[in-house]
């Protein structure tokens, strides 16, 4: 797992965790792990709450992540996936910006997640 840095209004500062190998933890245990204030509800990928956008930072394609179909759904109902990035997401494996951190498997790569502290929204 590598560094992931959190950014949001909601934090004084961006903050940098650093990942240790072989953790296989969702984003949303890693956040509150640090106790990073990324919302959450239902920890399952059915309400939205946990919306945050990520970006990787070594400028290499985002890892392949296979994305639930209720993922996929959810984020669709909040409007951040959209036609072109599901099927990018199913044909290409290349994941979408926009995420669940409560179905978001940390992988080994740099990344960059921002969240507003509002449920729901990125
Ligand atoms: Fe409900 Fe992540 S906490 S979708």
């Amino acid at each position: 797992m590598a560094d992931i840095t959190f950014a949001s209004p909601l934090l004084p500062k961006n903050k940098t965790v650093y990942g240790i190998a072989g953790d296989t933890h969702t984003l949303l245990a890693v956040a509150r792990d640090h106790r990073i204030p990324v919302p959450f509800n239902c920890e399952d990928g059915d309400c939205g709450s946990c919306l945050i956008k990520v970006t990787v930072l070594d400028g290499k394609q985002p890892m392949g992540s296979t994305l639930s179909e209720k993922e996929k759904f959810t984020l669709a109902a909040h409007g951040k996936l959209s036609k072109e990035a599901k099927e990018l997401a199913e044909i290409a494996d290349i994941p979408p910006q926009y995420r669940l951190a409560c179905q978001y498997i940390v992988r080994d790569e740099p990344i960059l997640v921002e969240f507003s502290g509002e449920p729901g929204v990125e």
